[in-house]
């Protein structure tokens, strides 16, 4: 099939590359110039796509990365992956997926399935997608992507795929095209329980980071080591799943997501108390970690030279969107610390570049990347590990 896919970030590359493998024709669509220009000449910018198979796809025809509406029109297939970020007061925003809605509105003239696989509340593919392209009869499914970057054990193929069609005929066409390249096809009855099960898979895990976050917090004050009781329960072989609590939570999802299902709760009626607190919990855990710091560190830090090593919101990837990295520092900085940061996957964020771990007071690890220099990060005078895989040191 002839696919175009708006939107080349993690999710759009990552389905642009399972699919050319496939055997389909792929169009990469994105309004980043830059981007396009370094795909077009085989470099990927994630971690789960290696220059050399893009470069493959690029020299056998089967992947083209462009910024030209035009090339739109013809394909069979269109799918949209472009970000649904939060607004200033955390409310959803849909003007990217408005955007590309658009885009295939004006441009688009022949019939194709369109799939929505950007995360965002029930309802989004039927009303904010779908009624804005009325000119042209497509067909529309809504396929959330579950996509888990730097997940070797799960990808594109062996995660099961949802696909809830606004008409029978779409989920037949979304179904034999997701069946070439996905080894799991779960039908939902509507677009609206497909988007229903991406955002509450999200707030399951946004919840229970927070419980294990406020529980870290009780078992410090009761003198009890919080990493030991979570393993501990977690030797009970039915009924529980163990969370690992850390400096809150960080990438396009978590924190984002669970906001997207407290919106439409609100609008029926219903409001969602555990989305609300587990927000504040885990947005309030750098000012934890601070705390402890502080704590650890003879109760001031002013003056002192700290390093936070890993910036990026979790292990072995270089994304750092919401990491809570950021307001880790700048917490640091308000108690009067000079404070660097050192991430070799990350290198350039916030208009500063990686540092040196060794020389540093105090040393705080809030992402541990494989290959992380242990001797350099144990050579610092104090060291508060948010990780726990630190033997010894002080931490949640
Ligand atoms: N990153 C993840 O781990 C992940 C996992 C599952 C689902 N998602 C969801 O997938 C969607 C995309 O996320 P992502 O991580 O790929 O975002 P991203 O920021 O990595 O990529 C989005 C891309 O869309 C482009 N873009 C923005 N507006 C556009 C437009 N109007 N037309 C064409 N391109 C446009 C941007 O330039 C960017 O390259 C979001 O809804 C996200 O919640 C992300």
């Amino acid at each position: 099939m002839r696919v175009a896919i708006i939107g080349q970030g993690y999710v759009g590359l990552t389905i642009a590359v399972g699919a050319a493998g496939a055997g389909h024709s792929i169009i990469g669509f994105d309004v980043n110039e830059g981007l396009v220009a370094a795909l077009n000449a085989g470099t990927s910018h994630i971690e789960g796509v290696l220059d050399t198979e893009l470069a493959a796809f690029i020299a056998s025809g089967a992947y083209k990365a462009s910024t030209e509406p035009v090339v739109i029109d013809g394909c069979d297939v269109i799918v949209i992956a472009v970000p649904t970020p939060l607004d200033d007061v955390r409310n959803p925003d849909l003007s990217y997926v408005h955007a590309a809605a658009d885009l295939i509105a004006k441009n688009v003239k022949s019939p194709a399935l369109i799939v929505n696989e950007s995360t965002s509340y029930p309802g989004t593919l039927r009303n904010e997608i779908a009624r804005r392209i009325t000119a042209v009869d497509h067909l529309y499914a809504s396929s959330p992507e579950r996509v888990d970057p730097g997940n070797t054990e799960w990808g594109t193929k062996n995660t099961p795929r949802l696909i809830g069609g606004l008409t029978p005929a779409a989920v037949t066409k979304a179904k034999e095209f997701y069946a070439t390249f996905c080894d799991t096809i779960f039908e939902v009855s509507s677009p609206e329980v497909a988007e229903a099960a991406k955002i509450f898979e999200n707030t399951f895990r946004q919840v229970n980071i927070a419980l294990v976050n406020e529980f870290a917090q009780i078992a410090d004050a009761l003198g009890i080591s919080g990493r030991e009781v979570l393993d501990a329960a977690a030797t009970k072989p039915y009924g529980f799943m163990e969370f690992n609590p850390g400096p809150g939570v960080g990438g396009h999802c978590i924190p984002v997501d669970p906001s997207y299902l407290a919106h439409v709760a609100n609008q029926v009626g219903v409001p969602a108390t555990f989305i609300k607190r587990a927000n504040e919990v885990n947005l309030a855990m750098p000012a934890y970690v601070v705390k402890r710091v502080v704590a650890g560190s003879g109760g001031s830090i002013k003056g002192k030279a700290v390093v936070v090593v890993g910036v990026s919101y979790k292990s072995n990837v270089a994304d750092t969107r919401e990491t809570p990295a950021a307001a880790v520092i700048d917490l640091l900085r308000e108690q009067g610390a000079t404070v660097a940061w050192h991430d070799d996957l990350v290198g350039n964020w916030r208009g500063e570049s990686s540092a040196a771990i060794k020389g540093a007071d105090i040393a705080v690890l809030v992402t541990k990347h494989d290959g992380l220099d242990l001797a350099a990060l144990k050579s610092c005078g104090y060291v508060f590990d948010c990780t726990g895989t630190i033997a010894g040191a002080d931490g949640i």
